[in-house]
């Protein structure tokens, strides 16, 4: 890679994994990774494949399927790990070992329990160990903000002898703030003799809100590799977000002198597919990809927009993959025109798909006569929906009695992959909790809902509304979603693929029957 493009280094299936909240499925994770090569990210770092035998079989599927980047496993300093990682990537393209250990004091005394010249030496067999398997080798030193730097100079100096190729600087507690960190940098580049041999990569968290500010100080201060996730996912408060990395680097080439491998156009569509997937909201004001991120609500500034767009936007919300909110298609469209729209969305469907997609699109041009392409994408999102689980059961048929003199009651009709069909009926507090209820009398497995959510996906009365729920069962969360211009078919539909997730991963079939009593 030459020196005027920074490598982007993508660890939403890593690092944004480890969001509290989040489990990926490995179709999932898979499905993640697919997009990501679509945006053009250089890196894809998979997983941690020592972690578990899920984590290990969802890198190993990715580095086999996915071809064009480089896929990592991240791998702790310990020889058994650095292993598994190998044996996790080593059928890929452009396989990546990535190691870290702790390298502050504070790390290595109180959870390490060990002394630094121990640290040292781990750190250094582990980096041979990964370049005895690969040649492609990252070092991390855990807690690098906090740790002394006489020490940092001498461990990477170290490592990179030992065969490292990138050397990434990670501020883990997102402790740093933007000039100091790119001091740090400077001063790893001025202290480290064989520092040159290596590609300088920086991965900050954002627990004071800086991850973005200190990656893109990072890039000033001469790192050619950054890390981070898609929507800002990740341990805590979440890693740099990085299409506001990428934007930042795209839009102000004035600052910073250098360019990237991402088809911007893609990110819209990533971030959707990364929110709808693991079920974490993207705050309407989220800069890039915040449903608000192109809305101008004050007088001056539409006037403004009007006369000359580039007089408040500082980016083409197309340069984005932005979805137009304009009619696109209607009832009377055809299959050729619906084809036509979803490529120039990015989607390239296959003869069953477009028809299966077709279906959808013409229930619901019959109920809301202009599908626009925001729409379109959530089809797209609830046709992936159906595809991703295993589906065990289906909702065939809702119905709902409620009113403000009414006790909400339910009917639901559910259909097994047998297809044997039950159907019962239950009261609620109110419209949503009837359906529910009325699905738990069916599918009989107990699980705790900790989150309901309704978004609008279209303006106006007849938007397809958008239903997040988050199941718990066993400590275990399980997202579903579901649209319908029905908020209350929407939600029983989310409600049924967070049953299906959550039923892929039991041993057991649930009963499936109208209960006696
Ligand atoms: O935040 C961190 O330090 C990490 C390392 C494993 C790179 O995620
Ligand atoms: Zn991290």
């Amino acid at each position: 890679m030459s020196d005027d493009k920074v490598i982007i280094f993508d660890t939403t299936l890593r690092d944004g994994e480890q969001s509290a909240g989040i489990g990926l499925t490995s179709q999932e994770k898979m499905e993640i990774a697919k997009q990501l090569d679509r945006l053009g990210v250089d890196v894809i770092e998979a997983g941690f494949a020592a972690s578990s035998p899920g984590d290990f079989e969802a890198v190993q599927a990715i580095a086999r399927e996915v071809r064009r980047p480089i896929i990592a496993s991240l791998a702790r300093c310990v020889l058994p790990d650095v292993d598994a990682a190998w044996e996790a990537i080593k059928e890929a393209a452009h396989p990546r070992i990535h190691v870290f250990i702790s390298s502050s004091d504070v790390q290595i005394m109180h959870q390490l329990r060990r002394n630094p010249e121990e640290v040292l030496d781990m750190a250094v067999a582990s980096v041979e160990r990964a370049k005895s398997h690969c040649e492609d080798v990252e070092f991390s030193p855990m807690d690098a903000t906090r740790t002394d730097e006489e020490y940092l100079y001498r461990m990477l100096e170290a490592v990179i002898k030992a065969g490292a190729t990138t050397i990434n600087i990670p501020d883990t507690v997102g402790y740093a703030m933007p000039w100091e960190f790119a001091q740090r940098i400077e001063n790893i580049k001025e202290n480290v003799p064989n520092i040159d041999e290596v590609v300088l990569s920086v991965h900050c968290h954002n627990d004071l809100g800086q991850a973005v500010g200190n990656s893109l100080a990072g890039v000033k201060a001469g790192v050619r590799q950054v890390e981070g996730c898609i929507n800002g996912l990740g341990e805590r408060a979440g890693n740099a977000a990085l299409e506001e990395v990428i934007m930042a680097i795209e839009t102000r080439p004035d600052i910073y002198g250098v360019g990237t491998n991402i088809d911007t156009r893609q990110i819209y569509r990533t971030s959707r597919l990364v929110s709808d997937i693991t079920g974490f909201p993207v705050q309407p004001n989220k800069a890039i990809v915040g449903a608000n991120a192109f809305r101008h609500a004050s007088g001056i500034h539409q006037d403004g927009v009007l006369k000359e767009r580039s007089t408040f936007e500082i980016m083409d919300p197309q340069a984005i993959g932005w979805p137009s909110n304009e009619l696109v298609l209607g009832k009377l469209s055809g299959r050729a025109g619906l084809r036509a729209r979803l490529n120039e969305l990015g989607f390239n469907l296959d003869k069953d798909e477009l028809a299966e997609t077709f279906v959808v699109f013409q229930e619901l041009a019959d109920r809301k006569p202009e599908v626009t392409d925001a729409d379109l994408l959530s089809i797209m999102s609830s046709q992936r929906r159906i595809s991703d689980v295993p589906a065990m059961y289906r909702l065939e048929h809702v119905q709902v009695s409620c009113g403000s003199h009414e006790i909400p009651t339910a009917t639901v009709t559910i259909v097994d992959s047998e297809e044997k069909s039950v159907t019962d009926a239950a009261t609620g507090t109110g419209p949503v909790d009837a359906v529910y209820k009325a699905i738990n009398r069916v599918v009989q497995v107990s699980n705790t809902l900790t989150e309901f959510r309704v978004d609008a996906v279209t303006g106006g009365i007849d938007a397809i509304g958008d239903v997040t729920i988050r199941i718990e069962k066993d400590d275990r969360a399980y997202v579903g979603r579901g649209s319908d211009v029905d908020i209350i078919v929407a939600s029983a539909k989310a409600y049924m693929n967070a049953l299906n997730r959550l039923l892929a991963t039991q041993d057991t079939r649930p009963t499936f029957d109208v209960p006696t009593s």
